[in-house]
């Protein structure tokens, strides 16, 4: 186990490292940022954005919860999406969940939580949604799978229906929003829906702008 020491001495490595191959490349990146997307993914240790896309600081703007979930109450997600779109003007907004999910699969199951059972409802809303598919399902593992993607979908279904989605749908700026599924034992992300401007939402849903 890595104390907090051996962080910051890899941190100064790696700072060092930067200035080496790049010598402008913390002085461009202090002047602002202009990242072209929005990573709304799982809090869990093993999902890093910028890893596993191989991305540099500065090009993904995150947001990270327990089971990557769009809560309509939640100020935080909201206050992200909004600076997101309004502001950096994102082309793309993605919820990225990932098979093997602790939260998705403490939803299934009855045990008394505490505080995270009001975080988890969410997704056993999302279950009952889905009641049939998932019943039909008798391996447990793939029961499990199957409901961290219907729960992606219905995140990205929970996006389109905010004011912050649509009111920038009907501007000049018209980011599209996918659902992304990664794959613990291979690394591999996969895409499972995307939407934009175009795509059918149900009316009572629809706010007019
Ligand atoms: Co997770």
């Amino acid at each position: 186990m890595k104390s907090t020491n051996q962080l910051l001495l890899a941190n100064k490595a790696w700072a060092k490292e930067k200035v080496e191959t790049s010598p402008n490349f913390f002085t461009n990146l202090a002047k602002g940022q202009n990242p072209r997307f929005l990573w709304i993914g799982c809090s869990d240790s093993r999902v890093p954005a910028d890893q596993i896309t191989n991305t540099e600081p500065g090009e993904i703007f995150v947001h990270r919860n327990v089971a990557n979930m769009v809560v309509h109450t939640d100020l935080n997600l909201l206050s992200v999406l909004q600076y997101a779109v309004e502001v950096l003007k994102v082309e793309h907004v993605m919820v990225v969940g990932h098979y093997g999910c602790g939260g998705v699969l403490a939803s299934m199951q009855s045990q008394h939580l505490g505080l995270i059972n009001k975080w988890l409802r969410n997704i056993k809303e999302v279950y009952r949604l889905n009641r049939e598919e998932l019943d039909g399902i008798s391996d447990e593992v793939a029961r499990g799978n199957r409901l961290v993607e219907l729960n992606i979908v219905e995140q990205v279904f929970n996006l389109a229906k905010t004011s912050i989605i649509q009111k920038s749908w009907n501007t000049t700026h018209k980011p599209t929003i996918h659902g992304w599924v990664y794959g613990m034992e291979d690394g591999i992300l996969k895409e499972l829906v995307q939407m934009d401007n175009t795509s059918e939402l149900d009316p009572v849903f629809k706010f007019d702008f």
